[in-house]
């Protein structure tokens, strides 16, 4: 969960790598630092705080030149945030230096070792005890900084994607992946290492993502070697070519990613369509999908598996899935399912949802299903990611970069792309008619449109959100299809804003939460007109009689819950299976107007990070 960038090249490093680093702060902002060499010997400078911090005392500290570098922003595993535990860390010597995102597992036995042998720690960190791991193979076996990488880290237990240099042969940086990303952009006589491709756009559109069990050699003037670290295969690598473009990863005028990332829905949903919904031919396309047709169709049941706003997202397609194409649907946790023994068989088909495509738990669960011989397809965000490439087949929810650590787009997207294959397989299996499926099509077409005029309750949104703003605990109910997205909305409001928030099956409010309601309690009510309208419309009665604040989310028009309600948020009428992708336009405002009127860091809140590469 951490970020990294590495540079060898012929400019200046420092301004790639402090820039590179800014644009992964996404992953982890307890703490940063860099190492250059500046033609003699090692500069480095770290500090506990965000890129920014890291600035000003780097600035005041040591000298930015040099030509080669590398740097990381933390979120702390092993050892508190605080300078020392800090990367890069050096190994005793002093001649190598490191960057880690992951966790060594067998690190304390390995530390032991090392002990014994005379090293010493200044840091609590897993990853001092590899750079030390390192430069103890290095100078026992006397070999050059690449095979000690490689040998090290067959000793290790764990998940990486390190970088590391040599002051005494600085014309290389070592660099090694398992269970981390790691891309290398490929420039003219120079070399970007990163988390991902973010930190190096503007240089190049090639580079060279890395497969788990691979490392390589990046060497200046030279090419890279890449090879595995378990045995000699040496490995031809593959190019790809980047459609990552600048614009994409940066604000564009909105004060937060967040709020940007929000109001990008209607085109993100767009771009997830592209090709794939043909309304006047009334047809869907997913190539993976109909590659993987037979085994949908002949699937006992789906099991979804996914963390966070994700499993979310999965539990809307439950929904769909069992709704429109009359298919069995388990969700689950994959922190669960990956540790209960699940009864999994060849006949299961899995689909795992992931914005980052790097989550720990559900790419744990993803190899669990296969080695039961379920088929696995991806729902995934990010192109190339772990997930995608560990799936036997996928489709790519297309929304674009993701760097608000809450999820907006990543959802409704995510919603968008298992609504399309519902309504696909459906129509596979004849359990909807043709003018039912058509009607789907067309409604599913109107929904950037939808969503953009859902987008108009802003200036309303934010009123509501200073109102409520001191407010201790929050509850959002819905129902059917809409109970995942009262999760969702409290979710939101939890991470960014840390007020306590609660999501309910709105009938199931009566079996305990409603004893928490009282004059204080805003109650967020999702009651559109279709799916349960009546029963909702009594559960806010319930509500009133209580005393609770009731912010009703309604459809257009709506006169009932007008009349009950505290303010209601009206969202334009829908189908009831799409009407997840409008009730959640309000809900990310609410938290985004109460997270910024209370002043929290929107866009990174505490203790969170955007991609958990850990368990
Ligand atoms: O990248 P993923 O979709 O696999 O991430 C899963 C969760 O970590 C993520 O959705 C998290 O819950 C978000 N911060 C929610 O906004």
């Amino acid at each position: 969960m951490c970020g990294i960038v590495g540079y060898i090249g012929h400019r200046d490093a420092y301004p790639i790598i402090l820039n590179g680093l800014q644009r992964l702060e996404y992953r982890g902002y307890d703490s940063a630092g860099i190492a250059l060499y500046d033609g003699t010997d090692i500069k480095l400078s770290k500090t506990k705080g965000k890129v920014s911090d890291l600035k000003s005392k780097l600035e005041n500290e040591i000298s930015t030149e040099g030509t080669l570098g590398i740097g990381h922003t933390r979120w702390a595993t092993h050892g508190v945030p605080n300078d020392v535990n800090s990367h890069p860390h050096y190994s005793n010597s002093g001649d190598l230096v490191i960057i880690h995102n992951g966790i060594i597992e067998n690190y304390e036995s390995l530390k032991k070792e090392l002990t014994k042998r005379g090293y010493t720690f200044k840091s609590d960190t897993d990853t001092e005890v590899l750079i030390n791991l390192i430069e103890d193979v290095k100078k026992n076996d006397d070999t050059k900084l690449g095979k000690a990488v490689q040998v090290a880290l067959n000793q290790v237990v764990g998940a990486y994607a390190i970088a590391v240099f040599d002051k005494t042969k600085p014309n290389e940086i070592v660099v090694a992946r398992l269970g981390s990303p790691l891309a290398i952009g490929i420039g003219e006589d120079e070399f970007f290492i990163a988390s991902d491709a973010s930190p190096f756009i503007e240089y190049t559109k090639n580079a060279i993502y890395l497969e788990d069990g691979e490392m390589a050699i990046v060497r200046r003037h030279k090419d890279i070697k890449v090879r595995k670290i378990k045995g000699d295969a040496i490995v031809d690598p593959y190019v790809q070519e980047l459609k990552l473009n600048l614009e994409q990863i940066e604000k564009g005028g909105y004060e937060h990613f967040m709020l940007k990332e929000i109001y990008e829905q209607p085109s993100a949903i767009l771009d997830t369509f592209r090709g794939r919904l043909l309304s006047k031919e009334a047809i869907i396309k997913m190539s993976g999908v109909e590659d993987n047709m037979k085994k949908f169709l002949n699937a006992d049941r789906i099991i979804i598996v996914a963390c966070g706003t994700s499993w979310h997202a999965g539990l809307v397609a439950e929904y769909i899935f069992e709704d429109l194409a009359r298919i069995p649907v388990e969700v689950e946790y994959a922190s669960e399912f990956r540790y209960r023994n699940p009864v999994i068989t060849e006949k299961d088909m899995v689909i795992a949802i992931s914005q980052s495509g790097e989550t720990a738990d559900t790419l744990a669960a993803i190899k669990l299903a296969k080695s039961k011989g379920a088929f696995v397809f991806g729902v995934c965000n990010v192109v190339g990611s772990s997930i995608a490439r560990e799936t036997d087949a996928g489709a790519y929810t297309h929304a674009g970069p993701e760097i608000g650590v809450a999820s907006t787009k990543a959802f409704t997207t995510q919603i968008t792309v298992l609504t399309l294959m519902a309504l696909r397989l459906a129509r596979a299996k004849g359990t909807i008619s043709s003018s039912d499926f058509r009607m789907h099509l067309l409604e599913l077409e109107m929904i950037p449109q939808k969503v953009e005029e859902a987008l108009k309750s802003d200036s309303y949104v934010q009123t509501i959100a200073d109102i409520y703003k001191d407010s201790k605990n929050f509850l959002y109910l819905g129902r059917g299809y809409n109970f995942p997205v009262a999760l969702e909305g409290a979710l939101k409001l939890k991470e960014i804003s840390y007020i306590h928030a609660e999501g309910y099956p709105a009938a199931e409010m009566k079996h305990g939460p409603i004893a928490l309601i009282d004059e204080q309690m805003p109650v967020v009510v999702i009651a559109t007109k279709k799916g349960h309208y009546d029963k909702v419309v009594s559960n806010i009665q319930e509500i009133k009689a209580r005393k609770g604040k009731i912010i009703g989310i309604v459809t257009k028009g709506d006169e009932s819950v007008k009349a009950l309600a505290d303010f209601v948020i009206e969202v334009p009428e829908t189908l009831e299976s799409l009407s997840p992708l409008l009730t959640t336009i309000p809900l990310q405002l609410l938290s985004y107007y109460i997270a910024v009127y209370l002043g929290k860091n929107v866009d990174q809140p505490r203790n969170l990070a955007k991609s958990v590469t850990v368990e």
